[in-house]
């Protein structure tokens, strides 16, 4: 049941320190990453991965994309909707690697299947144990997020980065011309705290009184780069998905190519700065500031943009493969809030269902 709190959604995003340390558990030691069935070699004749996904688990793809891609390997990250028309070549050296909490939905399987058929090889990253997308792919690695009930995904996207972030390591170990972080040891010190760093965040949040005070506005924007632009674009969907409310999400550098124009005193900007990238979202936010739009900086109390924002929302100062993960915890609470406070049925949103099963 939902226990103290009034929604699935509100006890799933709490539930996330406890998420976390269950998708790290046994996982790292002496800073190596292991995964139980995928032992050191198995991924020594990749040459490419591609990740496909839908909705949320596509952002948590576009993240570990970016980790993949720094860690020197080819990758495509690849809407399973849209397989078709935008997929890369595939061969036997190809990873395709399948990012779906339920492991049921049909474009994801469906993408899979065609990249099998291919020559490919698939893994699946998955939530739910024993899910079509497990069976039917060559590995499976579980996120162990713990059941999700709410339509919204959250705790699980925090578990999949996660393990997208923990498989890029254990990948780039195997692969000759790839390279594991030079910072490794660091990176995977800090994702230790990374469920205490939740748990501070859960508790001092000022995100109810933010979503009080922005209700009234228009659209919703939220932009950020580098590892931050999937976080950006996932604040976006949970807000329009169950505020009903217009929610757009941009990399940084795109506001001005058109989305600049919608930009008044009531869209409010999302800038989410986390220690990548993070010059282009400061410029762009000054640039929608200075059109009477009110910032809201998503990141640590010491960065620049707080000194010119309108409001903040701090995250934990830690390494930046993690802050955008606690950026994301952030924007989560404030689209819950704010969809409380419209009075929407938060855990079933209208038209949505938790796993699509058709195309
Ligand atoms: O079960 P999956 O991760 O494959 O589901 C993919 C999307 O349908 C899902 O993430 C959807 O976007 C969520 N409702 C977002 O909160």
């Amino acid at each position: 049941g939902k226990g103290e709190y009034d929604h699935y959604m509100l006890k799933e995003i709490h539930n996330q320190p406890t998420a976390l340390s269950n998708t790290i558990e046994g996982r790292v030691e002496n800073g190596d990453v292991a995964f139980e069935a995928l032992p050191a070699g198995s991924f020594a004749e990749i040459e490419t991965v591609q990740l496909v996904a839908c909705g949320t688990s596509y952002h948590a793809a576009m993240y570990g994309a970016q980790l993949l891609r720094e860690a020197g390997l080819r990758t495509e990250v690849v809407r399973a909707s849209e397989y078709d028309s935008t997929a890369g070549p595939v061969d036997e050296n190809t990873l395709v690697v399948a990012v779906t909490q339920s492991g049921e939905t049909a474009d994801t399987l469906d993408a899979v299947r065609t990249a099998t058929d291919r020559g490919a090889r698939s893994l699946a990253v998955t939530n739910v144990v024993g899910s079509t997308a497990a069976r039917e792919a060559d590995d499976a690695v579980y996120i162990r997020a713990g059941p999700e009930v709410g339509v919204a995904a959250t705790k699980t996207y925090s578990s999949q980065a996660v393990t997208l972030a923990l498989l890029t390591q254990r990948i780039a170990a195997d692969v000759p011309e790839a390279t594991p972080a030079a910072d490794r040891e660091e990176m995977l010190a800090e994702l230790e705290h990374l469920p205490d760093y939740v748990d501070q965040m859960l508790e001092f949040t000022e995100a109810a009184e933010l979503a009080d005070d922005l209700l009234d506005s228009e659209s919703y924007f939220f932009i950020g780069n580098g590892l931050s632009r999937s976080v950006a674009l996932e604040g976006a969907l949970k807000f329009k998905e169950i505020t009903y409310e217009h929610a757009e999400g941009f990399a940084s550098g795109q506001l001005k190519h058109g989305p600049l124009a919608l930009v008044t005193e009531a869209s409010p900007i999302f800038a989410v700065v986390t220690g990548d990238g993070d010059e282009k979202t400061k410029t762009n936010a000054i640039e929608a500031q200075s059109r009477g739009a009110p910032i809201v900086a998503v990141g640590p109390d010491d960065h620049a943009l707080v000194d010119v924002a309108d409001a903040t929302l701090s995250v934990p100062d830690t390494h930046p493969v993690w802050a955008g993960l606690l950026a994301n915890v952030q924007l989560q609470l404030v689209s819950y809030h704010a969809a409380d406070m419209l009075g929407r049925p938060i855990d079933k949103p209208r038209n949505l269902a938790k796993s699509v099963t058709v195309e």
